[in-house]
């Protein structure tokens, strides 16, 4: 697998690319690769011609008290998934050169940055949307392929990418989960054995939810208090947030319709996880 670590390397090699008029997919991750990010990018593959996958832990979008430090990494490891899943080079910079000293600049998507899990991560979208317009530039990708499971992260992205006209075709990949329906996440290695076998409550309430809205219950606040309650119900989780939202424009939904987006955070023990359904 080829790792390139510069961003100047990087540009030179991606121009080359697009130059002998291949279609470049880019898919950025954090590293400690599962299934899900192999999806998007198996995806991706199938889209382009040459597919680069990122891997960068981005300090920016961590809070303070975050897990920064104990978030796992294991560039070899993700290096042979990456190839198994069709990845054609890794861009793993470290932070020095994402930002060198002297970086000032940030990008923030307003209003749909600041609810949701940005109301309970103050930053946190800024983060994410500095560093994805970032990578897209030193990339530039014709396709960028983004999980469903963050699907405010998602929306962000699309409208930065939009009203940046970045020229990105941002795709949405379905979040793949594991048997038991939790959520694929580097995040549930942290969970012990005992919050692991509960996780699975997220999905089945926002199961719940949506088998309501197939019933015909169109009433927003009564399927989250019924999505809040069974993970309460089912779990000792701390729920955040549960809401129901346009999974595009991520304002508020009062009546359920197709393209709502049920989304929820909670904690378990001391781990944040986050999950969401979109209503057809
Ligand atoms: P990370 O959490 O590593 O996720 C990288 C990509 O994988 C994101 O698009 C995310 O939505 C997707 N993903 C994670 N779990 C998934 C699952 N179970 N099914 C499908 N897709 C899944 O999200 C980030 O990193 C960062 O915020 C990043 C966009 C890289 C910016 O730093």
């Amino acid at each position: 697998m080829e790792i390139v670590r510069t961003a100047a390397e990087m540009s030179v090699r991606s121009r080359a690319l697009r130059g002998e008029g291949q279609v470049v997919a880019l898919v950025p991750t954090m590293g400690a690769l599962h299934d899900g990010h192999l999806s998007l990018i198996r995806i991706a593959s199938e889209l382009a011609d040459f597919t680069v996958a990122s891997v960068f832990v981005n300090p920016t979008q961590f809070g303070p008290s975050e897990d920064f430090d104990r978030y796992p990494r294991d560039l070899s490891k993700d290096g042979a998934l990456a190839e198994s899943a069709g990845c054609d080079l890794l861009f793993a910079p470290d932070a020095a050169e994402i930002y060198p000293p002297h970086y000032a600049t940030v990008v923030h998507v307003q209003r749909m940055s600041q609810k949701l899990c940005g109301a309970l991560r103050p930053g946190h979208f800024d983060g994410v949307a500095t560093v994805v317009a970032k990578l897209f530039n030193i990339v530039r990708p014709s396709i960028a392929v983004f999980g469903q499971k963050d699907g405010q992260q998602l929306a962000i992205i699309e409208r930065m990418t939009a009203d940046l006209n970045l020229g990105v075709v941002v795709v949405r990949a379905p979040t793949v989960r594991e048997p038991d329906g939790l959520a694929m996440s580097s995040r549930n290695a942290y969970l012990t054995k005992e919050e692991r076998a509960q996780a699975p409550a997220l999905f089945r309430a926002l199961e719940h939810g949506r088998s309501l809205y197939e019933a015909g219950e169109r009433d927003a606040l009564k399927v989250a208090e019924a999505v809040k309650g069974m993970v309460e119900r089912e779990s000792s989780a701390s729920v955040q947030y549960v809401a129901a939202v346009d999974s595009e424009t991520l304002e508020d939904v009062t009546v359920l319709r197709p393209g709502a987006m049920i989304a929820l955070a909670a904690v378990l023990g001391s781990t944040r996880l986050i999950d969401n359904v979109v209503l057809s």
